[in-house]
């Protein structure tokens, strides 16, 4: 057996500026959401101060070397917003455009593609302050910010996403309260997702009409929902989850709408933005390709609850990566084909998978990542089974070149990284996973 790769695949990585960069007070940084919360409560957080990451702020030079060693073709990353207009919507600070210009240029120096998201998870804390993404004015703020980018970088980034996992940051912060700004509002979900699309679609119309070679879309977090059993009334309560969960995101970025089943329960069409569909219509523009993270299955079943009618499970037979991921490789390709089948002809991006071990405190330990290269070997292979049976899929970015702060996810208890990070010393050495990652790369196959 083996499993071929295009040609011109990109075999990449991804991490976010909040979770790797520290350096909060450095060069002239503005506090973002995460920075605020944590102060207050430090135990939302799991302890993980974001001040006290790995220091990518000063180490990105060294960092893209190693990286280079590994041979990445593509490598994803975020601009932080609250570097670039640290204290509101108006004062773009100069320290900041000058380190994220450095930055791109070491990675195109370094040969690999440049993809930048414009929003992961990291706020100003300003924002929040006046109103948020519900407020009626984001739209201006973000779009102004997005211009900035775009002026200062957009001759060299390659890819651009507007947002990484709205789905988390507008219904994850209004709707349910899991981050910041610690909502529990359906309501305010709905109006957030719905300002956050619109606002995509501006940013998206802008980036185009200034002329640039490179491609924009967003990120999403997209699960498989899978029945719980052959009951026709299981089978649909799955499908009703994920055009719930990532349809709207995807019907919207590609079709110019919200999923038709959703619009059937009255409680939720209720909720929408009044103008909602003409605002779709009127102010839709398709988006370049679907990027999306791939981590975990759910397992659906019908309840009649007067809500969307089902609950979702953990299947109990699949083992979890302590992270609380329940691995499915095959979900990697069902999702793919999926995507292929629901939005023929869009380019497939996976932007970020990878798995988190708990630490146990023993470094070297830590170092002998056999689960990851097994993760990363099975993963890659249901990339290439949907390549091969049809799918049009360009890139892999595994989550994370090196580890992280997951934030109100688990702080600094969770290894993600093919590189260690030793967060006293803030040395980084590469694991297992890392070596058997470059050899993979090299070939252009997985084993
Ligand atoms: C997805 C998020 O984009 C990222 O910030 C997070 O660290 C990973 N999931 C792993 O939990």
């Amino acid at each position: 057996m083996n499993f071929p790769f295009p040609k011109d695949f990109l075999f990449g990585a991804a991490c976010s500026a909040c979770q790797i960069e520290s350096a909060c007070n450095e060069g002239g940084k503005g506090e973002d959401v995460g920075e605020h919360y944590f102060k207050l409560y430090p135990e939302k957080y799991c302890g993980g101060d974001p001040n006290n990451s790995a220091d990518f702020y000063w180490h990105y030079r060294e960092d893209i070397k190693k990286l280079k060693e590994m041979g990445l073709k593509i490598l994803r990353f975020t601009i932080s917003w609250s570097r670039i207009y640290p204290n509101g919507p108006k004062e773009v600070c100069q320290a900041g455009i000058d380190y994220y210009s450095d930055l791109i240029d070491a990675i195109k120096e370094a040969g690999m593609v440049a993809f930048f998201d414009l929003f992961h998870c990291d706020l100003p804390y300003w924002v929040i302050e006046k109103g948020g993404i519900i407020d009626p004015e984001f739209s201006d703020w973000f779009c102004a910010y997005a211009k900035t980018c775009f002026e200062a970088f957009g001759d060299r980034v390659d890819y651009w996403a507007t947002v990484n996992e709205p789905s988390i940051n507008c219904m994850g912060a209004y709707a349910y309260g899991i981050n910041a700004p610690f909502m529990k509002d359906m309501e305010k979900g709905l109006l957030a997702t719905h300002n956050m699309i619109l606002t995509h679609y501006r940013v998206v119309r802008m980036y185009k009409s200034m002329g640039f070679h490179g491609k924009i879309s967003a990120v999403l977090h997209v699960q498989p929902t899978y029945s719980l059993s052959l009951d026709p009334k299981d089978i649909a309560a799955a499908d009703r989850d994920m055009e719930f969960y990532s349809g709207v995101w995807l019907d919207a970025m590609f079709l110019g709408r919200y999923p038709e089943v959703l619009l059937k329960y009255p409680w939720y069409k209720d909720k929408l933005p009044k103008n909602y569909e003409k605002e779709l219509r009127d102010n839709f523009i398709p988006s370049d390709f679907i990027g999306f993270n791939y981590y975990n299955p759910a397992f659906a079943r019908y309840v009649d609850n007067g809500e969307l009618d089902y609950e979702i499970f953990a299947n109990q037979e699949l083992s979890q990566d302590g992270y609380g991921f329940v691995q499915y490789p095959q979900g990697l390709f069902d999702l793919l084909m999926y995507l292929k089948n629901k939005y023929p002809g869009v380019e497939l991006m996976i932007t970020e998978n990878g798995v988190g071990k708990k630490k146990w405190g023993n470094l070297e330990e830590e170092r002998e990542d056999d689960y990851r290269v097994t993760y990363l070997r099975e993963h890659l292979r249901e990339i290439s089974r949907a390549y091969q049976a049809g799918a049009p899929v360009t890139a892999y970015c595994h989550w994370s070149f090196m580890d992280t702060n997951e934030l109100y996810a688990g702080g600094y208890n969770y290894m993600f990284g093919l590189m260690q990070v030793n967060f006293e010393t803030k040395e980084r050495i590469p694991r297992k996973s890392f070596h058997y990652y470059k050899k993979v790369i090299e070939n252009g196959m997985v084993d």
